[in-house]
């Protein structure tokens, strides 16, 4: 029985090593895939959005706001869900505030992305990466489609929203 203690150190410190090295590699793509909610949300968006708003939304300085926050708040209202909506068709253009701090500058419009892959990439970045409660619910396509066909600029867009910050939502 005493002769097996000397292997119990170095067999324990060689699995805190795998741990603490090897765990990365180790877990498959799809594994680290399938903890997001939305999986093809998220690929569509880090093909398309992750180059101004950051891979985890979190925002890049004079460059794009984080949407880590806003997003799920607009979800939880009828008006907030137009306005997502609205903003990945038709992009956004002119002063905004997001927290404290001020963003003047342009998003481009996605309108040729489907409305299946828009309401998806809506959903990882609210639910995901804005973590939306279980109360909301996720935006469909059937959304995404009934804002398509009222096309407006990105000077409109912002004027929306606008109209949802004076209404507290
Ligand atoms: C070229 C850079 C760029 C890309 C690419 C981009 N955005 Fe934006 N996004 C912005 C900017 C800039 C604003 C703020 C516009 C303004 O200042 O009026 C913004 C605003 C937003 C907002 C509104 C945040 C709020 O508080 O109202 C959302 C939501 C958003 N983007 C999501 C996305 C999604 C989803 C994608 C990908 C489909 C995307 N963006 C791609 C630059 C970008």
């Amino acid at each position: 029985m005493r002769r097996r203690a000397p292997f119990t150190l170095p067999v324990a410190l060689l699995a805190a090593g795998c741990l603490a090295i090897g765990l990365a590699p180790v877990v498959p793509v799809a594994g680290a895939a399938d903890k997001t909610a939305y999986p093809e949300g998220a690929t569509a968006f880090q093909a398309n959005c992750a180059l101004c708003h950051g891979p985890a939304g979190a925002g890049v300085p004079a460059l794009a706001p984080p949407i880590t926050s806003n997003p799920a708040r607009f979800a939880a209202s009828a008006e907030g869900r137009r306005q997502l909506a609205m903003t990945v068709l038709f992009g956004m253009f002119g002063e905004i505030s997001v927290g404290e701090v001020r963003f003047n500058s342009q998003m481009p419009d996605f309108a040729r992305l489907d409305d299946a892959t828009l309401a998806a990439t809506l959903n990882f970045v609210v639910f995901d990466l804005a973590h939306a409660g279980a109360e909301v619910e996720p935006l469909t396509t059937g959304e995404i489609a009934a804002e398509r066909s009222h096309a407006l600029d990105g000077a409109a867009v912002r004027e929306h929203r606008k109209s949802l910050a004076a209404a507290g939502t």
